[in-house]
């Protein structure tokens, strides 16, 4: 795993978005896996100004949202296609046709969430998949205690998530109880992923992730299992690494030829 320390939560953003552009660029039509919640906000920010300034062309790549609630419409603008056409599809100028949210309304959400899974690989697989992670280790929703083989399926959100969104809810009863989250399997099989983390709050779950043992208990410990997987954070989300200082040598001598 490569974990990246940088000085502040906008340099975690202009990597991670310089990482994602990287391969679009080497492949237009790419697949990009996309996460909600605040973590990737100053990513998708950095993505919609370079396709803005007409250095990036996101119109042929799709994207497969990680998660969704069950039980709001997806007109609630807290819904995950809500958040995800307002912060992706729209600002980088991808085709709505191409990007996909499990649908958390589907009358059965067993066979909605196996034809999400189909769909990703019948779109070829992802190619990078972007990752907040939950104070509480979760990856997508995946929740303490989920399988590492686990595959998009309905889950029950733990009541530490539901009350830490309850700030985009005017009501935190309002906040659902279950979603549909692509599985810690499923985001597994993505060809690259990237963990994007800023602020004290992250400090333990991801020292937990990147260097406790792998453990359902830690769903984002799975990426230890990930042959391509990259961690940036900022001082504050870093504050907790034992080995922050071998980071940070490993990263100031990268070769030149993995690139940045
Ligand atoms: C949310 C999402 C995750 C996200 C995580 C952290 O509820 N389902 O995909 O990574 O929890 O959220 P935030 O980035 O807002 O801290």
């Amino acid at each position: 795993m490569e974990v990246v320390i940088l000085p502040d939560a906008d340099a975690v953003a202009r990597l991670a978005a310089d990482r994602v552009a990287a391969v679009v660029r080497r492949r237009p039509d790419a697949v990009l896996g996309l996460a909600t919640g605040s973590s990737p906000t100053g990513t998708y920010a950095r993505l919609a100004a370079a396709v803005a300034a007409g250095e990036l062309d996101l119109s042929r790549a799709s994207g497969f949202a990680l998660d969704e609630y069950v039980g709001i419409p997806r007109e609630h603008p807290e819904s995950y296609a809500s958040v995800i056409r307002r912060t992706v599809t729209e600002p980088l100028g991808m085709d709505p046709a191409r990007v996909h949210v499990p649908d958390g309304r589907a009358a059965d959400l067993a066979a909605a969430a196996e034809e999400y899974d189909r769909a990703i690989a019948t779109a070829g697989g992802v190619d990078v998949q972007l990752l907040g992670i939950g104070a509480n280790g979760h990856i997508g929703f995946n929740e303490p205690t989920s399988s590492f083989a686990s595959r998009t399926r309905i889950k029950t959100l733990a009541p530490r998530t539901r009350a830490d969104n309850a700030r985009f809810f005017d009501d935190p009863d309002e906040v659902p109880t279950h979603c549909l989250t692509q599985g810690l399997g499923t985001i597994l099989e993505a060809r690259e992923l990237l963990l994007v983390a800023q602020g004290e709050a992250k400090a333990e779950a991801v020292a937990a992730a990147v260097e406790g043992p792998l453990s359902s208990m830690c769903p984002a410990s799975a990426l230890q299992l990930h042959r391509r997987a990259a961690v940036l954070v900022d001082e504050a989300a870093a504050s907790r690494l034992r080995l922050a200082d071998y980071y940070r040598y490993t990263y100031a001598h990268k070769p030149g030829w993995q690139g940045a």
